[in-house]
């Protein structure tokens, strides 16, 4: 058997393959689907200090190769996910993450603080990148002083694995994953969504409600392997990669490019199984290249 697991900041991943937040639910939604067990691990919805209704329909767009939303990060707030949430999906026998979102940097530690009391909450994912929200979300995101604040913030009331998840809607994607590390990230996650928009032109009319959204999928996947590598290359800690992986070949490239792990995201929605797809894919890898250990292909691109 090739040795597929991995390990993040003393976390011991039983393979590198996550689900991405936003596209997997709680978990729970994909039981009649697989068992969250053999998937390395789960990042929750987002998960803010009071209920969120989200932003009005249309709030989802088909692009090319793509896929356009702008959901407003809508969930019931921190005590309904303690209350009645958590206790369903703690028993999930993989890592359970939880994506912290906020407006505000006071939001993002109380969520934070309620987070780190989950005993089987073992980090959470601060999410500084979503691009559908009016205040707060990617505005955190996109300047290195911000991006700072808030994860000193956070880091003087969470106890235990910090992640940070990166906005691509930057022009130096490492100068904010430096500022997130010196305020005391253990882990980056990147790439969020990118900003776009989709236009109805019979009707001349944006498709969204909210005109822009973020785009996912097959189309932003060569944006967020280079800002991997860039990332992997520029901080001293371990690195998941996100953006447009299908597929197992995807997943590679991603590990080869840095990622020490990755998430599915779109893909769920055309594949609840993808996963565990993309798994089988990684140890066939494995074994086609006769490597014993995915380790050895973190960052191992050859690029002389
Ligand atoms: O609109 C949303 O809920 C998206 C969130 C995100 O991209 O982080």
């Amino acid at each position: 058997m090739n040795d597929l697991s991995v390990n993040i900041a003393g976390m011991t991943f039983k393979n590198p393959v996550t689900t991405a937040s936003g596209t997997f639910g709680y978990g729970e939604e994909f039981l009649d689907f697989l068992d969250p067990g053999q998937l390395g691990g789960i990042f929750v919805k987002a998960v803010t200090g009071k209920n969120r209704e989200g932003n009005n329909y249309p709030r989802m767009a088909e692009t090319t190769g793509g896929m356009l939303n702008s959901v407003g990060l809508q969930n019931k707030g921190v005590d309904i996910f303690c209350r009645d949430i958590y206790p369903k999906i703690k028993t999930f026998d993989t890592h359970i993450i939880v994506n912290v979102s906020g407006s505000t940097v006071e939001e993002y530690v109380e969520v934070s603080e309620r987070i780190n009391e989950l005993e089987k909450i073992p980090a959470i994912e601060l999410n500084i990148s979503c691009p559908n929200v009016k205040l707060g979300g990617m505005a955190f995101g996109t300047m290195p002083d911000m991006a700072k604040e808030v994860t000193i913030a956070v880091r003087k009331v969470y106890k235990k694995i910090l992640m940070v998840k990166l906005s691509p809607n930057v022009t130096h994607i490492t100068e904010i994953a430096k500022a997130v590390v010196d305020g005391g990230a253990d882990v980056i996650t990147l790439i969020n969504t990118l900003l776009g928009m989709a236009i109805d032109a019979e009707r001349r009319r944006p498709v969204l409600s909210t005109i822009t959204g973020g785009l996912s999928g097959p189309a932003i996947k060569p944006v967020a392997l280079r800002m991997v590598w860039q990332v992997h290359k520029a901080v001293p800690v371990p690195v998941i990669g996100l953006g447009g992986i299908m597929n197992a070949t995807d997943a590679i490239e991603f590990i080869l490019a840095g990622a020490s792990a990755v998430q599915i995201g779109t893909a769920n929605f055309i594949d609840p199984r993808v996963g565990l797809k993309i798994i089988d894919g990684l140890g066939q890898y494995l074994e086609r290249h006769q490597i014993s250990t995915i380790k050895e292909l973190i960052g191992a691109l050859k690029t002389e």
